[in-house]
């Protein structure tokens, strides 16, 4: 029996984890579930899953959570809640949060030597190379979720990385691949977050719209592959089909394939190297009219630009990139800032922050906070300039 610390059981990633168990309870059983306050669904998992710990966010939601829970649970708050969750020994830690919160939970797992999955990919955006000398160092390995990774993880059993010539992460192109400028000025929050091929949470479904997810994708693929940023390529591919593609020294592919369905990666995390029977999982090939690849448009979506720009910067500049893109698309959603803005925003960010070479934690936090201020007040002064309609 696996033991699972998921943190973000109430999300999208959370959500499709517990189906995966659900459907294997002979194999995993739950140690832990974390959420950030939605106490009522939160409530219907620890009733199903038993888990002996649970941690809330939000401190003032700890006594709704205890006065309405009927099991036995140990409930935790707050950072220090996450953390204390994620280094409890278990055989596997999901970290299925969304954002830079992610970060001390995940080094709390990898220093108490926890294998981890990995969906929350914006603390290897902020600090990759801190994380990966971590997983090393604690012999903690990190199993990709991200079904573009996933993909690439997949392809890549067997193979040394001098036998890679460079790897291709498909992307969907979003809702508004072909969209004009003019329709882009008008895109609402509710337009962006609804995905053509993926159903997820709020955030990535926003940084899948600006292309801005591929270019955390492209370095956090860097991180976890080992990878110089030339040999990471970007293709478009509406049908999301093709998760992603190995192109090896002597001119081969190899790609995986499958449904748009997360519970296959986060399955392949949980099971690996083996793998586990899923259920409505069946794909018909001949289904398939076509399958396209396209150069993507960076003109039109820059996001992808600038995350390579930070990239090749290194040091701190992705996690600068991380934050002003936070700060960005938290505005956005709550419609203080037109769509375009976002790019806008992360860019002058970008281009105003000292970035430095350092990638200590220290200097991670320190550049993922200053970015956030530069930030919020760009946002100021956009959401005063273009008030939305
Ligand atoms: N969804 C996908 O298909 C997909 C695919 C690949 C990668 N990812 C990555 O996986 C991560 C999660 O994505 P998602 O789509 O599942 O997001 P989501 O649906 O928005 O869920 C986020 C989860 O994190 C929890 N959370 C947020 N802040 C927290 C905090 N401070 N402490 C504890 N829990 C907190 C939320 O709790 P509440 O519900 O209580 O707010 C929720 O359970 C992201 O980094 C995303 O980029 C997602």
């Amino acid at each position: 029996m696996k033991k699972i610390t998921l943190l973000g059981s109430t999300g999208s990633i959370g959500h499709n984890t517990l189906e995966v168990i659900r459907q294997h309870r002979d194999q995993y059983c739950v140690q832990a579930l974390a959420a950030r306050g939605n106490v009522d669904l939160l409530l219907r998992q620890i009733e199903e899953f038993q888990p002996p710990y649970v941690c809330i966010f939000d401190p003032a939601l700890r006594d709704t959570l205890q006065s309405r829970l009927t099991t036995d649970c140990e409930i935790l708050t707050g950072l220090e809640g996450l953390v204390e969750v994620a280094s409890h020994p278990v055989d596997m830690v999901v970290n299925a949060v969304v954002g830079a919160v992610g970060l001390h939970p995940l080094l709390a797992a990898l220093e108490a030597g926890t294998p981890v999955a990995v969906a929350n990919k914006e603390p290897l955006v902020m600090a990759g190379r801190y994380v990966m000398e971590k997983s090393i160092a604690h012999d903690a390995p990190l199993l990709p979720v991200d079904s573009e990774h996933s993909a690439i993880f997949q392809c890549l059993q067997g193979f040394e990385s001098r036998d890679v010539r460079q790897i291709h992460l498909t992307a969907s192109g979003g809702p508004f691949y072909r969209c004009s400028l003019e329709e882009m000025r008008q895109i609402s929050p509710s337009q962006a977050m609804s995905h053509p091929t993926w159903d997820m949470g709020t955030k990535i479904s926003v940084d899948s719209a600006t292309l801005m997810n591929k270019g955390l994708e492209i370095i956090e693929a860097m991180w976890l592959f080992g990878l110089e940023l030339d040999q990471i390529r970007v293709v478009i591919h509406p049908q999301s089909i093709v998760h992603s593609l190995v192109e090896f020294i002597d001119g081969s592919f190899i790609a995986q394939l499958g449904p748009a369905d997360m519970k296959l990666p986060i399955a392949y995390a949980l099971s690996y190297p083996s793998r586990l029977v899923l259920s409505n999982t069946r794909m018909d090939l001949t289904d398939m009219a076509t399958l396209t690849f396209d150069k993507p448009d960076c003109k039109a979506f820059p996001s992808l630009d600038l995350a390579r720009q930070a990239a090749r910067c290194g040091g701190t500049a992705p996690a600068i990139l991380n934050a002003a893109n936070e700060e960005a698309v938290a505005a956005f959603c709550a419609s203080a800032i037109p769509f375009l803005a976002i790019a806008d925003i992360v860019a002058r960010t970008l281009d105003e922050s000292e970035s430095s070479s350092a990638y200590d934690l220290e200097a991670v936090l320190a550049a993922d906070r200053e970015a956030r201020l530069l930030a919020r007040a760009h946002i100021k002064s956009t959401s005063e300039s273009y008030p939305p309609c």
